[in-house]
């Protein structure tokens, strides 16, 4: 199978050489373009708009239809995987996900079980459809949750500022917790796989919450399950190498345990300077990040300085960087704002 014209993106994350730095933004597919508002509407609510293997290719398409992006992202969720587990996944307007089934008691994760793929199909009908309107303009990213923050959703029931369901069972019960991750992992590694045979050139892992851990705790219940996870991925389709990407959100301090884990390319947040993180990896890995997105928020000089100073901290070498935020874009980003952002990183490449 041929690579994608523009392969940049798989370029970087391979630390082979690249014609510029390429990017994307998380969450580029979302409530901040009016077109994407428009379809979600269409589909009557964002459960829909997922399950819509046809919509979600057409959301998915819309970043890339307005902005130079060098990599497209399935639209889709994390939290897909708990509901075909049976936890009832749900969205209470303006409040976030929440889960009518969490896990609290030892029945419940006794019977938890990996969920069978077909209750998936939707999201490996969406990875076939928007790679062939792709048409092999740019890479097609798959994506799923580390096992920690699917299971802090699975535990919590929804968001949580504090961690108290699955920090009591950490520590009180950890056995438990093990039990619920190393399902999830054996989910996790059978829905990134056939996203891969449907046609995705990279994964990434979101790990939103590991960060919320003790460095302890996270190796044990976080990266020990990650690590697990890159080891039995399939690692090429078609005679492509299939890199993967791990983003835990507030993981700078464990850079160097994240590098060894087998993974391709990190994700990073903004707390870390790209240039300090470098030096620490050594060239183990590549680098995805990490302008804070609220510097969108600033008028568009603005923007195209804070682009630069991440891609300055990076430094010369142009390879093993993708330009990318230090976490997903707010809903309330001025869509022309993007424009700006997507242009200081392109008129770097010029400098
Ligand atoms: O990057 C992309 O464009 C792909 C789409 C994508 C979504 N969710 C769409 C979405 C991806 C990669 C995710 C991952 C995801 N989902 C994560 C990990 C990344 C992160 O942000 O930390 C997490 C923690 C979730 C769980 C989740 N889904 C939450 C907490 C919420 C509510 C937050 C919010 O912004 O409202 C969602 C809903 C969600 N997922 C939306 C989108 C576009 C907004 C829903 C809507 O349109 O109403």
């Amino acid at each position: 199978m041929t690579r994608p014209r523009n392969d940049n993106f798989l370029r970087a994350l391979l630390k082979e050489p690249t014609d510029h730095t390429p990017l994307w933004l998380m969450r580029q597919a979302g409530r901040y373009l009016p077109e994407y508002c428009a379809t979600r509407r269409q589909a009557g609510d964002f459960l829909a708009l997922c399950k819509s293997p046809g919509l979600a290719c057409e959301v998915t398409l819309q970043p890339v239809e307005r902005y130079d992006l060098d990599a497209a992202i399935l639209f889709s969720d994390i939290l897909t995987v708990p509901d075909a587990m049976g936890l009832g996944l749900y969205f209470e307007t303006g409040e976030g996900p929440r889960f009518a089934r969490p896990l609290r008691d030892e029945a419940a994760i006794a019977a938890l079980a990996s969920p069978p793929l077909e209750k998936l199909d939707y999201v490996f009908q969406a990875v076939t459809t928007i790679r062939k309107a792709l048409n092999n303009r740019i890479p097609l990213i798959g994506f799923s949750g580390s096992p920690f923050t699917l299971a802090c959703y699975m535990i919590e029931g929804g968001g949580s500022r504090d961690f108290r369901h699955i920090k009591t069972m950490l520590y009180a019960r950890p056995e438990l917790l093990h039990r619920v991750l190393t399902v999830t992992a054996e989910a996790v590694i059978a829905y990134l796989n056939t996203q891969i045979e449907a046609g995705a050139q990279t994964v990434m892992m979101f790990d939103t919450w590991g960060g919320a851990l003790s460095q302890a705790a996270y190796l044990e219940f976080s990266l020990a399950y990650m690590r697990q996870i890159v080891a039995r991925l399939h690692k090429t389709r078609d005679g492509e190498r299939i890199p993967a990407i791990l983003f835990t959100k507030g993981g700078g301090l464990w850079l160097e345990a994240i590098a060894d884990s087998g993974c391709d390319a990190i994700g990073l947040d903004w707390t870390v300077n790209l240039g300090d993180a470098r030096r620490r990896v050594g060239d183990k890995v590549a680098l995805q990040g990490n302008l804070d997105p609220n510097v969108l928020f600033a008028p568009p000089e603005v923007i195209a300085r804070e682009a630069r100073k991440v891609l300055d901290a990076f430094g010369t070498g142009n390879s093993g960087h993708v330009f990318n935020l230090g976490h997903g874009i707010s809903q309330f980003t001025p869509p022309e704002h993007v424009h700006a952002l997507v242009e200081a990183v392109h008129d770097y490449r010029n400098h």
